[in-house]
């Protein structure tokens, strides 16, 4: 197995095509490990790892644990809201803290962009970005990308629109670097306040009509609307937010082709999609789920192997 080209998964920007196929190829091992009686390999027997989660999290906090305990890591897992950060404590002082019990990797979610890259220079830890802000969510990207790949088959040459808040999403921006470096096609689309002005620059398509991106895309990718990152209304109401821009049954049926669905949850059913869309044979959202835990094992798997040959080069 090929070694990555990083130390740390800070974002699917600092990463090559080469490390995202190794990945992929890695993912697909531990997914044949994942499908046995006994889901479990010693790869990370000696390796503790601490989960530092600042800010909420369902899918990606149990996926990584679980990831972690199927590989035989040494875990810890540190909530924000139920610690000394309540009581002012800096997240130096809370990361140097919980290494000084020698822990040898951080897997860290935080509402500030760029806390992630912060750490990796100040700390001698691996460091994963479970998502920084509404900068990047790497693992989502990889996960989401692998679910593609395993549904159509490819990613080269498809066609990929990103519905909803781009504006305040890092699973936006993640899916955007991850899917051109594989070689497909991007559109966002939404709400003219919810498109960066300047998206255009990173080379991804525009569109402010669903039914149009929808025609153009092999697969559909439904955001959430990020309310609690926003600090003013972007638009007049849920209402018509899910009138104009809703992903609905009656809209993909217009369609005549079929596109797949995703989504990287958590969903607000009824608002971004409808809930016979969400669950029908046409969405792999439980598939990407599923597949976040091979990836994320793939992550840690191959990222621990170039920890110890780092170690072992000095
Ligand atoms: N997709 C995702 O990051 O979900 P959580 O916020 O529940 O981890």
């Amino acid at each position: 197995m090929s070694a990555l080209s990083v130390k740390h998964l800070l974002g699917i920007k600092y990463l090559q095509p080469e490390d995202i196929q190794t990945l992929f190829e890695t993912a697909d091992n531990f997914k044949e490990v994942l499908s046995r009686p006994i889901k479990k390999v010693p790869s990370l027997r000696d390796i503790t790892i601490a989960n530092l989660f600042f800010e909420n999290s369902t899918r990606t906090r149990i996926s990584f644990e679980l990831a972690e305990k199927r590989l035989s890591a040494d875990v810890v897992n540190f909530s924000a809201s139920s610690s000394s950060v309540k009581k002012g404590e800096t997240l130096i002082d809370t990361v140097n803290n919980i290494l000084a019990m020698k822990v040898d990797m951080v897997v860290m979610r935080h509402p500030s962009p760029g806390a992630p890259v912060f750490l990796s220079r100040h700390i001698d830890a691996t460091i994963v970005n479970a998502g920084d802000g509404t900068h990047e969510h790497p693992t989502q990207a990889l996960l989401d990308a692998y679910s593609i790949r395993e549904r159509v088959g490819r990613i080269k040459g498809l066609k990929v629109a990103i519905f909803g808040d781009i504006m305040h999403s890092r699973v936006a921006l993640s899916n955007i670097f991850c899917l051109q470096k594989l070689g497909a096609e991007v559109m966002v689309c939404g709400p003219p306040t919810l498109i960066p002005k300047d998206i255009h620059l990173l080379g991804v398509e525009v569109s402010y009509n669903v039914r149009e991106a929808l025609h153009w895309c092999d697969v559909a990718n439904v955001l959430r609307i990020q309310l609690e990152r926003q600090d003013i209304k972007y638009f007049a109401s849920l209402r018509e937010y899910s009138m104009y821009f809703g992903i609905n049954r009656q809209l993909l049926d217009s369609l005549k082709k079929e596109v797949v669905i995703m989504h990287p949850g958590p969903i607000n059913r009824g608002v971004e999609i409808t809930s016979d869309v969400a669950d029908s044979k046409q969405s792999i959202i439980l598939q990407q789920v599923e597949n976040g835990v091979a990836i994320r094992m793939a992550v840690l798997y191959l990222l621990a192997g170039r920890r110890t040959a780092d170690v072992k080069a000095v």
